[in-house]
């Protein structure tokens, strides 16, 4: 058991193989958090909390005239409001009698085998060979009758323990659920760094790291989706901590709506971080017996540094988060219309595109927006999903087939969630958008969002993908959605319920995906938001790769990929190759820098090769064909990020190495160049110290001709094998001649005669 719960002590630890985590039920009944970090024996550690009196922090009426209990400081698993804790609130009710007060006491405990339940909503799912103990402990509030029920689910192996809150509403009265965490973290100290990833379209997740300091910072949406401005994925570190050694806390919802992450310094130099649903635009009734199921966050610590983090959630998504057979086989390489053609394209253009694209290794022909209804710009069509035959002449069928007589496998664009007002299906059910009567409706790229939280959209939903996917042989589908949710009121709910409109959208789109998938088992999907304003757990749950960003400039992509790569697996990372000057930038980068940079990522290309050279056709190829003989260890294998691409070095770089350390895959992007600069080093790391690697520069800009027919260059000067330990101490020269934005990639292997080497 990984739970243990001590009747002397009256304390939970949760033990993951590196960490512990421990709560205790204090005196009163209040339970109180001790410790997360490193693992320690099932000791009790409340020492640590200690009792004086301080002014201004009220007592509990049981504590009588003692005046050293409060819970204005207590460290806390879940802080109720209006009865003595000041700080961010772990839950927000109005109380029948309009009291807004929530004291929950212990009141009983389960521990069990296997996983907390969740109903309709994403989370870490249970693998055979999984060792897995929960543990949910009841806290009351005995006026009002509320319970909340705070659910931890240990993954021993994985090191990380899930948890989520689950309220039941047990008295006679109305208890309107205004604001609910998931998470509730106290910290008895407060020496550390939050860091964040934050953007906007185009720029998603760039990694920020800022000091933790007296009040509170944090981050969130409010868009109906996790968003291009902030990501659901956090982590509180020490202030000494880096890649490779530190204090790290990550933190994962499993969710794809509104959120809110807030930490919080206090008078005394503590720390609370509070994560779950954003409270704002949210409030949920629940009458007598109703219950309210608040979404999953993952946690995770280590004393190891990001790197190890990182790996935490890598390992734990690639294997215990989706259940799509893509997760453990070879995803297609694809090319995406959308870059090459976007609205300007008919069937002969398309399949003159997918025979070019055959030619470079291309696995997967994926017809981006424009197919459908009179959509010839994006100011209409949405919801009119039938074929347009003024492009695709015959049909969806016609093009599918010649497609795959090809050679190619085909997949579609869809944005099922929206509906525009220039379209036969808002002239049939306006009602079926979310707008407010009387009031205007606010647009986002002309259009309108579908109330997902209607059973009939639903159905409408679920029914015309089914008849796409059923019309002919499609194989992967780009589930887009572009635009942020406004004007969330729905027309089936009474006035009362319309705070419930925002997470009952992401309710419906969970059920549909979860339909969908299922009922599809052999289509790949690949989740998108205008790029990644969706890129979360909750949709990689669904989806097992999801469109980075709508950027596709390889300079900027080293940034947005390193900031995604902290909380999410490369095989998440939708990234392609796009042409130069690039649609967004107007940059010009060499094709091969394009392909590393895509290489980090599902790796596929968006742009026309009609309109290329047969150098660059074959370029293409070639580096298609490096991918596909690196794909087990890029998908695969440990992701180091080398060097940041916000470092002062002049260059990026990243490796994976496979889990036996016996295979690596260096790749190095110049990205910044002056004349005559010092020598750059590249250092690995994650390898074996004491055996020696034979090091192979891959294709560098130097060497395009061996590049392209499959010989590898030596890395100049060296002749014999390399110890793991000089490769990361020491590490190997960089070209000094490669010209910026030009790259390299190194690859490393066991030294064949290893023994006698050593
Ligand atoms: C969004 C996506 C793009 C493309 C367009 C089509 O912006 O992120 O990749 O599919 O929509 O309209």
């Amino acid at each position: 058991m990984s739970i243990i719960f001590s009747e002397k002590f009256r304390t939970f630890s949760l033990h993951t193989n590196r960490s512990t985590y421990q709560m205790k039920i204090s005196d009163m009944g209040y339970l109180f958090h001790v410790y997360y970090g490193e693992r320690i024996k099932d000791e009790d550690l409340s020492y640590l909390i200690t009792y004086y009196d301080r002014g201004f922090s009220p007592n509990p009426n049981q504590a009588g005239n003692d005046r050293t209990i409060s819970l204005d400081v207590m460290p806390q698993e879940f802080s109720g409001t209006g009865a003595g804790d000041f700080r961010i609130s772990s839950i927000e009710v109005e109380n029948s009698d309009g009291s807004r007060v929530f004291e929950g006491k212990y009141a009983g405990h389960r521990i069990y085998k296997g996983k907390y339940k969740q109903h309709g909503l994403p989370g870490i799912r249970v693998n055979e060979n999984d060792c897995v103990d929960t543990v949910e402990i009841d806290l009351k509030d005995e006026v009002s009758g509320l319970k909340a029920v705070l659910c931890y689910t240990v993954f021993e192996n994985l090191d990380i323990i899930t948890r989520k809150v689950h309220i039941v509403n047990e008295g006679s009265g109305t208890v309107r659920l205004n604001k609910i965490m998931s998470v509730t973290m106290d910290y008895i100290d407060s020496d550390y760094d939050f860091i964040h990833f934050d953007g906007r379209h185009a720029m998603e997740r760039e990694m920020h790291r800022d000091s933790v300091h007296y009040g509170q910072q944090s981050v969130g949406s409010l868009r109906g989706t996790s968003s291009h401005q902030h990501n659901p994925f956090v982590v509180l570190c020490s202030r000494d901590a880096g890649e490779a050694a530190g204090s790290c806390y990550g933190f994962s919802f499993v969710y794809s709506g509104n959120f809110q992450c807030v930490v919080q310094k206090d008078q005394y130099d503590q720390l609370r971080l509070v994560m779950g649903i954003h409270p704002e635009c949210f409030a949920w009734p629940l009458n007598k017996g109703d219950v309210f199921d608040a979404p999953e966050v993952v946690m995770a610590y280590t004393n190891q540094g990001f790197t190890e983090l990182s790996h935490i959630y890598h390992d734990v998504f690639r294997t215990n988060l989706n259940d799509s057979i893509y997760m453990k086989q070879k995803r297609p390489v694809l090319i995406n219309s959308w870059e090459a053609a976007y609205f300007d394209f008919n069937h002969e253009t398309l399949v003159k595109m997918a025979k070019n694209a055959a030619c470079m290794g291309v696995d997967l022909f994926v017809l981006d927006d424009g197919w459908f209804g009179e959509r010839n710009d994006d100011t209409c069509a949405l919801g009119d999903w039938e074929v347009n035959t003024e492009k695709l002449s015959k049909g969806l069928k016609g093009l599918v087939d010649e497609i795959n007589e090809i050679g190619l496998d085909f997949g579609i664009w869809i944005e099922p969630e929206m509906v525009s007002e220039n379209s036969r299906l808002y002239l049939s059910h306006p009602e079926w958008a979310l707008k407010i009567p009387k009031r205007p409706v606010t647009r986002g790229r002309y259009q309108l969002v579908l109330d997902l939280s209607r059973k009939d959209v639903r159905e409408y939903i679920v029914t015309f993908v089914n008849q796409i996917l059923d019309s002919a042989n499609i194989k992967y589908v780009k589930w887009d959605m572009n635009r942020s949710i406004s004007d969330a009121w729905s027309g089936l709910l009474d006035k009362s319920d319309q705070g419930k409109v925002m997470h009952r959208y992401v309710l419906g789109l969970y059920e549909i995906l979860d339909r969908l998938v299922h009922e599809h088992p052999d289509v790949l999907f690949e989740g998108c938001s205008g790029g990644g304003g969706r890129f979360d757990a909750g949709m990689l749950y669904y989806h097992p790769q999801i469109w980075c960003s709508d950027n596709t400039d390889a300079i900027n992509r080293l940034k947005i990929q390193y900031g995604t790569s902290f909380g999410y697996p490369v095989s998440s990372m939708g990234a392609h190759v796009s042409v130069c000057p690039n649609h967004q930038t107007g940059r010009t980068t060499p094709l091969q820098t394009r392909a590393v940079t895509a290489m980090s990522g599902t790796f596929g290309y968006e742009l026309d090769p009609g309109k290329m050279t047969a150098e660059e056709k074959e370029q293409c190829r070639y580096m298609t064909e490096q991918f596909k003989k690196y794909n087990d260890l890029i998908f695969n294998g440990d992701y180091y990020r080398l060097e940041s691409p916000y470092g002062d070095k002049g260059f990026a770089a990243w490796a994976y190495i496979s889990k036996d350390k016996e295979e690596g895959l260096a790749s190095v992007v110049i990205t910044d160049k002056e004349p005559n600069d010092a020598q750059r080093y590249l250092k690995f790391r994650g390898l074996k110290a004491d055996a020696f690697y034979e090091v192979d520069g891959l294709t560098d800009a130097h060497c395009e001709a061996d590049g392209l027919t499959d010989a590898h260059c030596k890395v100049n000067g060296l002749t014999g094998a390399v110890s793991g330990r000089a490769l990361m101490c020491a590490g190997i020269p960089i070209d000094n001649t490669l010209k910026e934005y030009e790259s390299v990639q190194f690859h490393i292997r066991l030294h064949k005669n290893n023994e006698e080497e050593i």
